[in-house]
């Protein structure tokens, strides 16, 4: 190639990765949830979710603080509010679930004699503006217990019984997990496909005051921090794709945290996938304050431990298929 076709090739490059950045900025003004939040029924849904979460994951914690919630429940009803005004004669069913959970949760904080009186009331207000009956609520909400002796025996029945019976945990018995089951796990990660075979993940394990100092960064963790002695940061590499594939990097580094998440899982050890979703400022500081080469993109972390005897996880329940598949 002469110099002239060289320069020709690099400036064509960079206009390309240009116009992609351009054009994903278009999408993502359209498309990204934080715009027009309430006024599209899918941002809106996807938000009543997020919030329903918060209580969901709330009552997974070993102690869940005494009448926690409160707030973020209130801001859930004023949402769900909203919703009974704009999308309710489109989709009425999708209420089911948070109302189930708010249901769920009114009990429990009874249960443990905090006076929420103020959100009973708001809530039955909102039954009778959805004209929801409670009888058509959902028992399977919250959280349940589980055992280690439990997942043991099911986890590795079948690819089945390994999928439903992975949760996230967030709490753990004190021991570390071994290297040899974490190198293991690894091991069976690397059988992941990837485009092309370019393998670009990296994972970074992190354990002691250095564990500790990520899972504080992470944020996504608060209140179960100290419960998890052992995280592993899931990274690829964007020197492996090229301009026409600006975002396969996450597409091959989170199949790679799937897989690592299922290997850890059939091993016997607890797993809580931990959010790398942050602005690209914190994604900076978090490869600075740790080391991460600036070629790496942050996928996610995932807290690992050996799970306790007993212990609650959140039920999460799943969409129906018919929400989440088309035919062509
Ligand atoms: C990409 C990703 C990020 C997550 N981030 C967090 C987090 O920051 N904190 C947390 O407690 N759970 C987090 N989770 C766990 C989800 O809340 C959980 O997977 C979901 O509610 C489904 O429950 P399950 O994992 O028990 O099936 C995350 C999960 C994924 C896949």
């Amino acid at each position: 190639m002469t110099p002239l076709q060289k320069m020709k090739t690099m400036l064509s490059v960079k206009y390309h990765l240009l116009h992609e950045c351009w054009l994903f900025y278009i999408q993502l003004r359209k498309h990204n949830a934080s715009v027009n939040s309430t006024n599209n029924l899918h941002k809106l849904q996807y938000l009543l979710l997020r919030e329903n979460h918060i209580i969901e994951k709330g009552l997974s914690m070993r102690n869940p603080r005494r009448g926690f919630g409160q707030a973020k429940v209130l801001m859930l009803l004023t949402h769900l509010d909203e919703y009974v005004s704009k999308f309710i004669s489109i989709d009425k069913d999708f209420l089911l679930y948070p109302f189930s959970t708010i249901s769920h949760y009114i009990a429990y904080t009874k249960e443990t004699g905090i006076d929420i009186s103020n959100i009973e009331r708001v809530f039955d207000e909102l039954l009778a503006k959805a004209n929801c009956l409670r009888s058509s609520f959902s028992s399977n909400v919250g959280v349940r217990m589980e055992s280690r002796v439990h997942i043991h025996a099911i986890c590795n029945n079948s690819f089945e019984a390994l999928l439903y019976s992975r949760h996230s945990v967030r709490y753990f018995s004190q021991e570390m997990p071994s290297k040899d089951v974490l190198l293991h796990a690894l091991q069976i990660a690397q059988q992941t496909p990837s485009a092309c075979n370019r393998q670009a993940w990296h994972t970074h394990i992190f354990t002691g005051a250095n564990n500790h100092a990520l899972l504080k960064e992470q944020g996504g963790c608060k209140g179960f921090e100290n419960e998890i002695s052992c995280s592993i940061l899931v990274t690829a590499d964007m020197n492996a794709f090229l301009s026409y594939e600006i975002h396969q990097v996450y597409i091959d580094g989170g199949l790679y945290a799937m897989n690592l998440i299922n290997a850890l899982h059939s091993l016997g050890l607890g797993t809580i996938p931990l959010s790398c979703g942050f602005y690209s400022s914190k994604l900076q500081s978090i490869k600075c304050l740790f080391n991460i080469p600036d070629n790496e993109v942050l996928i996610l972390i995932i807290g690992v431990g050996i799970l306790p005897d007993e212990f609650n996880v959140a039920i999460s329940n799943r969409k129906n298929i018919s929400c989440t598949n088309s035919y062509h």
